[in-house]
């Protein structure tokens, strides 16, 4: 996929589904298989707290427990604005415990998309994001 629009707009659309009551941010994400699958996920929070889960992490172990486990790209987009805001959202970039999740699938090539509305997004490699990171070649 050349172009990530349908990607940045599949995040756009899971952030719809977020449950977010206790922050109020909602965050949707969109990741792409090599084989050019998406799957989508969004954040979903706990009344204890730690239980919860990012929305980068459920839609990567949603693809990974449907079969797919090598990725192209994620796409990611984040904001405290209603749900079915159009306006654009302000950039949002993977949490710490998200990095190394997808490092493991991913690797230093994995496209990080930052969306912020279907037509706006920054782009980056998880290797930027999570330099020297820990994977599967450290245990080998
Ligand atoms: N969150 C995500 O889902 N992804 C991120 O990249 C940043 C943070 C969620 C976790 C929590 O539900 C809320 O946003 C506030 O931290």
């Amino acid at each position: 996929m050349n172009n990530y629009k349908e990607l940045a707009r599949a995040a756009i659309s899971a952030r719809r589904m977020a449950y977010a009551p206790y922050s109020k941010f909602y965050v949707g994400a969109a990741i792409l298989s090599t084989d050019g699958q998406i799957f989508t996920g969004c954040n979903v929070e706990n009344a204890a707290y730690g239980a919860g889960i990012c929305a980068e992490r459920t839609a990567v172990f949603k693809a990974v427990s449907e079969g797919a486990q090598e990725f192209e790209a994620i796409a990611v987009c984040g904001g405290n604005a209603d749900l079915d805001v159009s306006a654009e959202l302000p950039l949002t970039s993977p949490c710490g415990i998200c990095r190394q999740a997808l490092y493991e699938f991913g690797g230093d090539e994995l496209t990080v998309l930052l969306v912020q509305s279907e037509d706006k997004w920054t782009e980056m490699k998880l290797g930027e994001l999570l330099t020297l990171g820990f994977g599967p070649k450290n245990l080998a």
